[in-house]
């Protein structure tokens, strides 16, 4: 445990934790979430050409546990995290699209431009417990769009949702995702050595843990 890990407060007594599930992004499509610049929504059929431009390239795989898919396994890729519509169980997900207001498709001009996704995993249903990852057109990062979007979702997660706890698996060598997390107001509370392997690289991998708790969000609003 990290010494930031180990100054976390303690919980006071709180009530049997309970995520609000079942919970079906249909609420998203009718009212999706805006940011300053950003529409927040479910991903839809329609947006699998703009995830292909991101999801083709070897800079956003590299700690994505994806691997390299040809068009056709990207567009079958993407559709069974469109059809994943409904969280309800452990290990359930789904997936928003970052979609940037004015930013033309460049498949479909007269559609706003998807640069990037979100998902939400109940990672136990039990520990009121939500995963959150994310993912970004290079050509948009260095710009705070995946902080925006990233923090829209997080409140949805609790102030939607009620997760007592929200954290982010990722490879340790990921500072640009590590720093993301810092920014979402995300604590550092481990680094797993060798705890996964990769095949493609041959390549044990060093995990961080990222997570914050519902009364952690709440104080950090409220100090603005
Ligand atoms: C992880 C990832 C989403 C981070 O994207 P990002 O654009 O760097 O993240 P942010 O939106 O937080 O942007 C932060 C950067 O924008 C800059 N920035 C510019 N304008 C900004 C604004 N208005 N608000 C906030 N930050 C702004 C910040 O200074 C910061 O720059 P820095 O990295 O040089 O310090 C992106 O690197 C990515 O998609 N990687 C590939 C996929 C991946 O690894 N996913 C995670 C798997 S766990």
């Amino acid at each position: 445990m990290t010494d930031d890990a180990a100054s976390s407060t303690s919980a006071p007594p709180s009530e049997r934790p309970a995520l609000a599930l079942p919970f079906d992004v249909e609420a998203i499509e009718r009212r999706p979430i805006v940011t300053e610049r950003l529409v927040i929504r479910p991903l839809t059929a329609d947006d699998s050409d703009d995830v292909w431009e991101y999801q083709r390239l070897p800079e956003v795989l590299r700690y994505i546990p994806w691997p390299e898919r040809s068009r056709d396994e990207a567009h079958d890729h993407t559709m069974r995290r469109v059809g994943s519509r409904l969280l309800a169980e452990d290990g359930d997900n789904v997936h928003f699209a970052i979609v940037l207001a004015g930013e033309p498709s460049p498949g479909a001009p007269g559609r706003d431009r998807v640069i990037g996704d979100v998902m939400v995993r109940v990672a136990s249903v039990e520990h009121a417990r939500l995963e959150l990852g994310w993912v970004l057109h290079p050509d948009f990062q260095g710009r705070g769009f995946a902080a925006e979007a990233t923090a829209a979702v997080l409140a949805f997660g609790f102030d939607t949702l009620h997760a007592h706890r929200v954290l982010a698996e990722l490879v340790a060598a990921n500072t640009a995702s590590a720093k993301l997390c810092l920014r979402l107001g995300m604590r550092h509370e481990a680094t797993f050595v060798e705890h996964e392997y990769d095949r493609d690289a041959g390549a044990w991998l060093d995990m961080a843990f990222y997570a914050i708790l519902q009364r952690e969000h709440t104080a950090a609003r409220l100090a603005g």
